[in-house]
């Protein structure tokens, strides 16, 4: 430090070149003794050096660091709207979702019509539970680009928040006919249209987004999915271990210790790269691969594993005809598919409001049987706990019988 602030300063425009070239490192040491400087610095210089330097802290992940010296830039210059809209930027990365909400809307009364300031306005007010605000602000940025598709789909979110249903259904319709993918599937869960499965698109973007939050939000909601899989296992009458296992729709690897010593070789297939990136940690797989479970199945060769187990995935198909066929195909003679499902009782199939399907027991079954799949037990359990209720569900093992 003594020796930074010893050296002589550099012009700031001299900086500011260094910083649009990327020398970030240079840049900062510049900026940092403007700011140590013992002599007078002309009061534009050093605030100029202060955000700045603070950028280079953001873009580095120093977000403590950026916070204080962007708080400190605007108590120079409170009149710099830019400033306000930087320092919610890093709030709202750091998850002080309430502080940058407060931030951004200073910005706004300077800038009331800055599209992203909206738009990071409305997404600090729905983290920080303001979903009305965060509706005002979501309609304003989407008044100043009609086209924007995502922001239909978010605000259909905090409209179905704030269990205003019809409107949410209108914005996510909206959302679909300007071609956002996932924005379909929200609507036929509230509207409780029939559809086949959850889209791709939305179950990859549901889990990348959720997948370092995901194995915290399991235990939050006092899974019991893992241990009924466990019970389900340990009653088979296997001679442990088999060959080949899959842990079909695997996410973080949370199933992965009820099959790594059950067989030889366990491969997980996902859609989701994030919640795959997060299984890789665990070092259980052999193979891990990116793809949509069925076309995975279909991909391999016939009567390939021993054992298929999915965890909470069946909930993302509706019509299971074509999962139990690609499970069907998949599996060696006397191979087992050992899931857990949601339950409903008054449909065969039913999309919630959650985006999860329920199937009936009489439906899954029907489909067993039409693959050539044996029920070999299917009992019902508590899943888990939702809004504090118990989320009623199935324990499931389909055979392949032996040759
Ligand atoms: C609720 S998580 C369960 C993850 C894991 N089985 C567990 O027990 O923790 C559902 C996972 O299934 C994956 N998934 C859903 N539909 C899928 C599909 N069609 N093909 C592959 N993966 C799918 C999701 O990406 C997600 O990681």
């Amino acid at each position: 430090m003594s020796h930074a602030s010893s050296s002589a300063r550099a012009p700031i425009s001299d900086l500011l070149r260094l910083h649009r070239d990327g020398r970030l490192d240079e840049a900062a040491a510049g900026y940092r003794r403007i700011l140590d400087s013992r002599d007078p610095v002309d009061p534009v210089e050093r605030q100029v050096a202060m955000a700045n330097l603070a950028a280079v802290e953001a873009s580095s992940g120093r977000l403590d660091e950026a916070v204080d010296l962007y708080e400190r830039a605007r108590s120079l210059a409170p009149d710099q709207a830019g400033l306000a809209y930087n320092l919610g930027c890093v709030l709202a990365r750091r998850g002080d979702h309430a502080r940058a909400a407060e931030v951004l809307e200073g910005f706004l009364r300077a800038s009331p019509a800055d599209f992203e300031g909206l738009l990071l306005a409305a997404r600090s007010l729905r983290l920080s539970e303001q979903p009305e605000a965060a509706a005002v602000r979501f309609r304003q940025a989407l008044e100043l680009r009609p086209e924007y598709a995502l922001g239909h789909r978010k605000l259909g979110n905090v409209l179905r928040d704030l269990g205003r249903n019809e409107q949410a259904i209108e914005a996510y319709r909206r959302g679909a006919a300007l071609g956002d993918s996932i924005s379909p599937h929200l609507a036929a869960a509230l509207s409780g249209d029939a559809t086949e499965r959850a889209p791709a698109e939305y179950v990859r973007t549901l889990f990348d987004h959720h997948a370092d939050a995901y194995d915290e939000i399991l235990r939050s909601l006092g899974s019991r999915g893992h241990e009924l899989l466990e019970r389900a296992l340990s009653d088979l009458r296997v001679d442990w271990p088999v060959q080949r296992a899959l842990d079909l729709g695997c996410g973080t690897g949370l199933g992965a210790p009820l099959l790594v010593d059950r067989c030889v070789e366990l491969v997980g297939v996902d859609l989701s790269s994030r919640m795959l990136e997060n299984a890789s940690h665990g070092g259980a797989y052999d193979a891990l691969v990116e793809a949509d479970a069925v076309a995975f199945l279909h991909a391999r060769p016939s009567a390939h594993w021993d054992l298929i187990v999915a965890a909470d995935v069946v909930v993302y198909f509706g019509d299971l005809g074509e999962l139990f066929d690609a499970a069907a195909d998949g599996l060696a003679p006397g191979g087992h598919f050992v899931f857990t499902a949601e339950r409903c009782d008054d449909a065969e199939h039913m999309l919630t409001r959650s985006g999860r399907y329920a199937h009936s027991a009489s439906y899954l079954r029907r489909v067993a049987h039409e693959v050539g799949l044996r029920v070999s037990s299917l009992s019902s359990a508590t899943l888990r706990l939702e809004a504090e209720q118990e989320v009623p569900g199935h324990l499931v093992v389909l055979t392949r019988p032996p040759a």
